[in-house]
């Protein structure tokens, strides 16, 4: 079926042609490792990075507790370097009584015990950046965990402290019983307020009772907040990620919700519409105090740019005004796109894939940089949304949009969800919160397992007898060392993906999105002078077959760069112009080509 095929030194060539071509001004130091000590300045690191997210309980155990640590990183960053990614992202590593695993700190300017100590930070930050991998911390802002001295204080009524958090008094129904101030619910199930039976008010918590929220209206918090931003600073992290952004401010008359009629249970998140715990314009006053901190410190210490990006689940339009709102103030570099995450599953089809990537791009100011995460530690994993035999397709999607890329430890290896976890092994609060009966529909454990390296014991992760989540059942077969050895595995795919994303083309070109039919869209990456890049994705059950004359013209022949692990293509295939015309696609098959 194909013309030529091509040899490894024309495979090389290309490689040649492909990357090294031009000196890339605004990313060398990212693409050379060895370059990373020269002391020229980077403000474009984080533009086209590849963002990887590692969730340090899970990622890698150095001391055989069954619970990942810093050390377990540390031991890890030459795989990191290796896949080709620049940039992490840690979910939090500070000390924290662990009801909500790290996302509940009781102190905001240490470390973890089961983690390791701010040494063991210290080294990671060293370690990585000599491998020319970049820092980027979890902030927690929106609360403390409820044994943090602050909340101690607050609840003690010492002096400085008593309104760093939201405190409201009760009110009492007709059968003259206290109650709640009003109707406001937790994300994680139950009301949002607890009663402190020392301080006699209640308190506000959006997640968890051990979660309250800190409150932003008292500038005492946000100057306390400050410090904790310029102490990760101080020891060389190059941003943050920033946790629940939305739900800094809450109404200060603590006004009732409506009833969003969505549900009958009084108890669910979806009782009311959250028009006064949510997305409140006040949220953007916080991100762009915090942006100039960021800009600020950046400019006062040099090196690169310091970077935010947020963690908002909300409306479009109100997210992109993090970016830049209609003055021109910034907020975040870039917030978080859930778009890829939330409006899609294995029901979508092309064109429901081509909207949702088009309106990220349509929405988002000019001049700013798009991003696409496709998982983290709160939802299903790729394998698990989509299928087992979609990994490749989706990580070559991601890989082929312009912006940052989001990748959670483990896609690159096409780990799945652990769904049979038993009741008796759930950790997750809201889990816990649901029951027996229904933990299943909310908990997020499954996506949580420990990495699967090998297929030694506890799947490489840890020599313990019990690590902290089971390690899902299927690390013999499915596991880094066994991807390594196999010379077209989710893992190498993936690793040629990040090579190909450093191309110029891929960085800097135009973006076009094409749908053929229900199944098979292709995005189309070209810059003047370059050779342009096409990604086909058929995301159907079938076999499709497509005539890709319909959106290229002048098209002479394909060659294949990337092809999935089932894919009938290979790389360095040459595809003829006859064979363009009748192009067969594989169900769930993607494969990325240059454009002769
Ligand atoms: C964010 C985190 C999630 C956590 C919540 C509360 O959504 O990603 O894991 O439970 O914030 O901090
Ligand atoms: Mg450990």
């Amino acid at each position: 079926m194909f013309s030529y095929k091509f040899s490894l030194f024309e495979l090389y060539v290309l490689f040649f042609i492909l990357v090294l071509q031009r000196p890339m001004a605004t990313t060398r130091a990212e693409d050379d490792t060895e370059s990373h000590e020269v002391a020229e300045v980077d403000n474009n690191w984080w533009r086209h990075a590849v963002f990887y997210q590692i969730y340090p309980r899970s990622f890698m155990d150095s001391d055989d507790d069954g619970i990942g640590d810093l050390q377990g990183i540390i031991s890890k960053l030459p795989y990191l370097a290796e896949t080709g990614i620049t940039a992490t992202w840690l979910s939090p590593i500070f000390k924290s009584p662990m009801v909500d695993f790290g996302y509940d700190i009781s102190d905001f300017k240490d470390i973890h015990h089961e983690y390791g100590n701010i040494d063991d930070f210290e080294e990671l930050i060293l370690q990585a950046n000599s491998l020319g991998i970049k820092i980027v911390l979890d902030f927690v802002p929106n609360h403390s965990s409820d044994q943090c001295e602050w909340f101690k204080k607050s609840a003690a009524r010492e002096e400085g402290y008593e309104d760093f958090y939201i405190w409201a008094d009760g009110k009492i129904n007709a059968n003259g019983e206290q109650e709640p101030p009003n109707n406001w619910q937790s994300i994680f199930y139950g009301p949002a307020w607890t009663w402190h039976p020392e301080r006699e008010q209640y308190y506000y918590h959006q997640f968890t009772k051990e979660q309250p929220d800190l409150n932003y209206r008292n500038s005492e918090v946000i100057k306390a907040m400050d410090e904790v931003i310029l102490f990760w600073l101080d020891k060389g992290v190059s941003g943050f990620r920033v946790d629940a952004v939305n739900h800094l401010f809450e109404d200060p008359d603590l006004k009732d919700e409506p009833l969003s009629g969505k549900t009958e249970d009084p108890k669910s998140y979806d009782y009311t519409q959250h028009l006064y715990t949510k997305d409140l314009p006040e949220v953007y006053d916080m991100l762009q105090h915090w942006r100039a901190l960021l800009d600020d410190y950046s400019q006062t210490h040099g090196g690169p740019e310091r970077i935010m990006m947020t963690e908002a689940y909300g409306d479009i339009k109100y997210l992109m005004d993090y970016y830049e709102n209609k003055e021109g103030v910034k907020g975040p570099q870039f917030p978080f796109n859930f778009l890829l995450l939330t409006d899609l599953n294995s029901k979508s089809d092309a064109r429901d894939f081509v909207f949702n990537i088009q309106k990220w791009l349509t929405y988002m100011p000019r001049n700013h940089v798009a991003n696409w995460v496709m998982g983290n530690h709160d939802n299903p994993r790729i394998a698990s949304r989509f299928s087992s035999n979609s990994v490749d397709a989706i990580n070559m999607l991601i890989m082929s949009l312009p912006g940052v890329a989001v990748t959670y430890n483990g896609e690159e290896i096409g780990m799945e969800d652990f769904r049979d976890i038993s009741w008796v092994d759930t950790v997750d609060p809201p889990a816990l919160n649901a029951g027996p009966d229904k933990y299943k529909l909310v908990s997020r454990d499954p996506e949580r397992t420990p990495f699967q390296w090998s297929a030694e014991k506890n799947a490489g992760f840890s020599n313990a007898d019990k690590t902290w989540l089971p390690v899902h059942p299927n690390y013999e077969e499915l596991n880094l060392e066994l991807q390594k050895a196999t010379e077209k595995s989710h893992y190498t795919i993936y690793k040629d993906l990040v090579q190909l994303r450093k191309s110029e083309v891929l960085q800097q070109g135009h973006t076009r999105l094409e749908v053929f039919n229900r199944n098979v869209f292709a995005v189309i990456r070209s810059l003047k002078g370059d050779k342009s890049i096409i990604t086909i994705i058929n995301v159907g059950p079938e076999e499709e077959v497509v005539d890709l004359h319909d959106i290229l013209d002048d098209v002479k022949q394909l060659t294949v760069l990337i092809s999935g692990a089932n894919s009938i293509y290979e790389k360095g295939n040459a595809i003829a112009v006859e064979e363009v015309t009748n192009f067969i696609m594989a169900p769930q098959e993607a494969v990325v080509c240059m454009i002769e």
